[in-house]
């Protein structure tokens, strides 16, 4: 089972991960928790020039090709061999970051991008996908304060609610894939919100 879990800046994807994975755990599932970009060796260095302040200068096409090319790394080495070894896979942000982001946000045609991701995921979609759904202030008043700002984040407020409503629009094309929580509520209430949607998927997954 593989489980996406996607959201604008601050919509705390990052702590409710650990938290979902070691419920999974008690419950007897193999859980393997990921994120992009990143979750490689090599995916790790890639994110390093992707968030550095100081490269300022990276191109829109540039950006994607590293996305997409720290993405192919985790499919082949990571996801893939784990799902086939039955195992829970959860990943903190995966294609639909680079729709939302580089296509809705940047500008990005959108049919190229889709096209793209499937030649770096060798078609790979997730069975389920959470948005976690916050309104751009409030999420990047969340990160500017955890001081995990990055090169990404500094982008105007426009880009971001481009993101935002773009993650609704692709929600909304494939509803049987994405379930929305509202990430503005407690962390415990999103917790137990996520933790229903995934029980459900599981569940149906095996009748
Ligand atoms: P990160 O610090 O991991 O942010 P977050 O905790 O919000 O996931 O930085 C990842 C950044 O990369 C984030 O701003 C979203 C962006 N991103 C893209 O623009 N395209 C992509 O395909 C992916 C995977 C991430």
């Amino acid at each position: 089972m593989f489980i996406t879990f996607e959201g604008p800046e601050g919509s705390g994807k990052s702590s409710q991960l650990p938290a979902l994975a070691e419920f999974l755990e008690t419950l007897g599932y193999k859980v393997v928790r990921t994120r992009e970009p990143g979750g490689t060796k090599i995916g790790d260095q890639i994110r390093e020039v992707l968030v550095r302040m100081e490269n300022a200068e990276l191109h829109p096409r540039t950006e994607i090709l590293l996305f997409l090319a720290a993405r192919a790394q985790l499919v082949e080495e990571l996801i893939i061999p784990s799902l086939e070894e039955g195992k829970v896979v959860l990943c903190d942000r995966y294609g639909d970051s680079t729709l939302a982001y580089q296509g809705y946000g940047h500008g990005l045609d959108l049919d190229r991008l889709r096209s793209m991701l499937q030649f770096a995921t060798a078609g790979l979609k997730p069975d389920l996908t959470i948005l976690l759904d916050v309104d751009v202030l409030t999420g990047l008043k969340r990160k500017k304060a955890k001081d995990e700002w990055n090169r990404l984040d500094a982008f105007e407020l426009s880009f971001h609610e481009r993101v935002r409503n773009g993650y609704h629009e692709l929600a909304a094309e494939e509803p049987e894939r994405w379930r929305i929580v509202d990430a503005s509520e407690s962390a415990e209430c999103v917790q137990s919100e996520i933790r229903k949607l995934v029980l459900q998927t599981l569940e149906n997954k095996s009748v």
